[in-house]
């Protein structure tokens, strides 16, 4: 079996991991794995921008409290205010590497900045209506500069290689069994400082606005090497993707709404009012997507209207020219039409316990990104605060890397007895992995989506378990088959999510249970799971 030792391993090729690398390639070197191309990352789709206070007028607590208003009272303040404090220092760093964010026509000498739901100012920067993939694309054309940087495209992360010499919580992670998709063999890779930068895991669902790869792979290694993960009740929903049987849950973004796009039930009339009657549609996305879920139940409509028609045909044409030039290949002119749109899976509030530093229970193992759970989103992520955290938290793991990197690389690995990894191959028909991944989405779906109720979630438990016992028992191992290993990881993930949903007996921000709707100071915490308790 190959192995391979480098300084650092990066899992994951979104603005995380890449920003990551870009700073630890003067340290040592780096290899980054992504199981398909470097490009197919949810930070390639993000829309809508970076939030930064930038301005005298928006002061940092302005934009603290807006955070932590959103995170309905889950937000970690140190954390908060690390982050939103961070930002214009990671924002110069973006520019710095290449990215040139839109300017105010009016006044070229500053940013354009513009507003999104739950955002009492403008404060985000963006370019055009493609901000992530602007920002990826720098982050590549850097990365690819570097010779101390190595990127290897569909290599997929199986299992976290530990350390077993030392007790849970002092523990240390030595390398990953990882699968070379393309050369089809398993080789291993061990460096003193691992990275989870993986993304989310939207596909859990069967809508969603993210990519195909956010199947959670970084959450189900961490967990099954026994870390803690954090929060995983609280998926967000975004109010606003394309309805069109061909858009496969394109994002409207919600910057539209921050212009002044209004949202219309199937009526054709405005609702928010009856919801937020002052943010209106800009409230948080979590009340947002309530009320759309709810003119849709009381009207029996498929979908509801964003109109942003309104607005001179030139300016919308200029500030959105993606979302313009798509909806109009699926025959809507976004400039005369109101677009109709739905809510679908977004982003996951939890995800792997980090602390101030990025780092997980497992000291030199970081988790960054939407992978992660800062404390910085709470029980509901604020608009255009997710590219923001994943730069501040690679800044962050940085700093600890530094730190303690000079000692790990003098250890000497103490490896435990790797095993020769067999590479199974699929005995049934096919049609059994991907019935099972409609299943699962289906079933988180309409079980454990905008509103729930115990009855739905237990339903929902008892489903994706049994889905996990036929899993373990027909495909536990590797095979070459991404579907059938991105499937176990959907599959955990459902799990862990239902799990944690049924343990908060009370609604708050994106996790609304019928049966619980209030508020309860008992569940002022965190929701945690580990694998070995
Ligand atoms: C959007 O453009 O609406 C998405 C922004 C985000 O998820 O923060």
């Amino acid at each position: 079996m190959e192995i391979i030792k480098t300084d650092f391993l990066i899992i994951g090729s979104g603005i995380a991991g890449l920003s990551l690398a870009l700073k630890l390639k003067t340290l040592g070197e780096v290899i980054v794995i992504t199981k398909k191309r470097l490009f197919d990352t949810a930070t390639s789709l993000a829309q809508g921008g970076i939030a930064c206070v930038l301005s005298e007028e928006n002061h940092f607590d302005l934009h603290i409290e807006d955070t932590k208003l959103a995170g309905d009272g889950l937000c970690k303040d140190e954390i908060v205010k690390l982050v939103v404090k961070s930002a214009p220092a990671r924002i110069k760093e973006l520019i710095d590497w290449g990215v040139s964010f839109d300017r105010d026509p009016e006044n070229p000498s500053r940013f354009h900045l513009t507003l999104e739901g739950g955002h009492s100012r403008k404060r985000i920067l963006h370019v055009g209506d493609y901000t992530g993939r602007a920002i990826e694309r720098v982050l590549i054309e850097n990365c690819l500069a570097s010779e101390n940087i190595i990127l290897l495209e569909h290599h997929f992360a199986v299992e976290l290689i530990l350390d077993r010499g030392c007790d849970a919580d002092a523990c240390k992670v030595d390398g990953v069994y990882v699968l070379d998709l393309e050369g089809s063999k398993v080789k291993i890779i061990l460096a003193p400082i691992i990275a989870l930068c993986t993304g989310g895991a939207g596909k859990v669902y069967l809508y969603t606005s993210n990519p195909d790869t956010a199947t959670g792979d970084g959450i189900a290694l961490a967990y099954n090497a026994g870390v803690t993960i954090a929060n995983m009740e609280f998926f967000q929903f975004h109010p606003t993707c394309l309805y069109h049987p061909k858009a496969k849950n394109f994002l409207i973004s919600e910057a539209i709404r921050g212009e002044g796009g209004i949202l219309l039930n199937p009526e054709g009339k405005p609702f928010m009012h009856k919801y937020d009657p002052v943010r209106r549609e800009l409230a948080p996305r979590d009340i947002v997507t309530r009320a759309i879920d709810m003119e849709l139940k009381q009207s029996g409509g498929e979908c509801v209207y964003l109109d942003i028609t309104h607005l001179p045909s030139d300016y919308i044409k200029k500030r959105f020219p993606y979302i313009y030039e798509t909806c109009l290949k699926f025959g809507i002119d976004i400039t005369t039409q109101p677009i109709p749109v739905v809510p679908a899976a977004h982003y996951l509030c939890g995800g792997i316990k980090s602390n101030l530093w990025g780092q997980t229970d497992i000291f030199n193992l970081f988790a960054i990104g939407e992978c992660a759970c800062t404390g910085l989103h709470g029980a509901n992520r604020l608009a255009s605060n997710s590219l923001l955290e994943a730069l501040v938290f690679s800044h962050q793991a940085y700093l600890k890397i530094k730190e303690i990197f000079p000692t790990l690389k003098k250890e000497k690995i103490n490896l435990p007895k790797l095993k020769e990894p067999e590479i199974k191959e699929i005995k049934e028909e096919k049609i059994f992995i991907s019935h099972n991944w409609d299943l699962i989405r289906k079933i988180m779906w309409d079980f454990v989506g905008i509103v729930r109720t115990t009855k739905m979630l237990n339903f929902a438990y008892k489903r994706i378990n049994l889905i996990n016992q036929e899993i373990e028992e027909n495909w536990s191992g590797i095979y070459l088959d991404l579907d059938v290993m991105e499937l176990k990881n959907i599959a955990l993930l459902a799990e862990l999510i239902v799990k944690s949903a049924l343990l908060r007996r009370e609604s708050r921000g994106t996790h609304y249970v019928l049966d619980f709707p209030f508020k309860s100071k008992e569940y002022e915490r965190d929701t945690l799971l580990k694998k070995f308790p």
